[in-house]
């Protein structure tokens, strides 16, 4: 790996199967980030247990969402993909990492203060450890870089911090402090074309929604909200089917559109339907990739074990230096 630029490692929930902000937000990074660094990325459903309400559906989200990473270009054969559970020394290191964290610190985190606000009979002791959990999850692999967008921010940040103290007080630098890169594009809307594109506000559009699903939802996207009757000149930069076309399409129909939507000369549905139709063309690898895969799932599970087992090598050698520099009897 000597010719890579460092470590990258980034974790998300098992939220089943992904949507075109995650992949907008997350995977398309996943997969570029592969080229330059060594990757670790992660499926956090030891994180995920502090706020679901059952855990029925874990094992299938886990597995959906693996699905749809390795679909979308993430290279197993050099890539650690993996479930945090698998991997139990990151239980080890949170714990370990919890007396070097200040426990007021936690509880005035604007990530944890939003939890409570969401599930105010649910505030559960892992709520409030979540951020050293995360952090136990970036040191116990000695990641050098964490691809994030800007809600993580503080918690990045969080993460540093507590890298900081650990080898402050045992007087050691087995630790390496992470640098966030942030990965956010402008924040991609949901079908709504107001709030953040997400699977709880259904205003979200599956990858691997079939051409027809896709179509549907993409109809259903709000256009620009003071364009009333198919004659009123409408304004691109207020759209959000504008700015997904310009992600999507190429670029002299984008220009097209820049143009006529102004002036009248194209409507929202033919705009739309034009939008289905890049879209569906640009998921179409994916879509055959994703169906292949989901031929033999015991082969995404096998993927998964075998990324845990790469992924303990290297937790089992940090979790050594931890414990001799902590001072723990061999
Ligand atoms: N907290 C992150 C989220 O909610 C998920 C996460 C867990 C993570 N561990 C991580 C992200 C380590 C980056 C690095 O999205």
């Amino acid at each position: 790996m000597a010719s890579k630029k460092g470590r990258v490692f980034s974790g998300a929930r098992p939220t089943g199967r992904q949507h075109l902000g995650n992949y907008l937000g997350a995977i398309k990074n996943y997969v570029a980030l592969q080229d330059d660094y060594e990757c670790i990325y992660c499926i956090v459903d030891i994180h995920a247990l502090t706020t679901v309400e059952t855990t029925e559906d874990l094992v299938d989200n886990t597995y959906d969402m693996a699905l749809d990473w390795l679909a979308a270009g993430i290279r197993p054969e050099e890539t650690i993909m993996f479930v945090q559970s698998h991997v139990p020394e990151v239980m080890e290191l949170h714990t370990i990492l919890s007396m070097v964290t200040p426990l007021g610190k936690l509880t005035d985190l604007p990530t944890f203060k939003e939890k409570v606000r969401l599930q105010p009979n649910n505030v559960n002791y892992g709520l409030v450890g979540y951020p050293v959990l995360m952090t136990a999850d970036i040191a116990l692999y000695k990641t050098d870089v964490v691809p994030v967008g800007v809600d993580q921010g503080p918690h990045i940040e969080f993460a540093r911090e507590i890298v900081r103290s650990f080898n402050y007080r045992y007087h050691t630098n087995v630790l390496v402090e992470p640098q966030m890169k942030n990965t956010e594009i402008p924040k991609v809307l949901g079908i709504d074309g107001k709030e953040k594109m997400g699977k709880s506000n259904n205003n979200h559009i599956e990858l691997a929604a079939t051409p027809e699903e896709t179509r549907q939802r993409v109809m259903q996207m709000v256009t620009d909200p003071a364009r009333i009757k198919r004659t009123d000149p409408g304004n691109p930069d207020v759209c959000n089917v504008f700015t997904m076309h310009k992600i999507f399409s190429p670029a002299d129909e984008v220009a097209m559109i820049n143009v006529e939507c102004r002036r009248a000369g194209i409507g929202c549905v033919e705009c739309k339907k034009r939008f289905a139709a890049n879209l569906n063309a640009n998921l179409e690898p994916f879509r055959q990739k994703r169906a292949a895969l989901a031929e033999n799932p015991a082969q995404v599970w096998d993927i998964l074990h075998e990324g845990a087992g790469r992924a303990r090598t290297i937790a089992r050698q940090t979790m050594a230096e931890v414990r001799e520099a902590v001072g723990l009897p061999k």
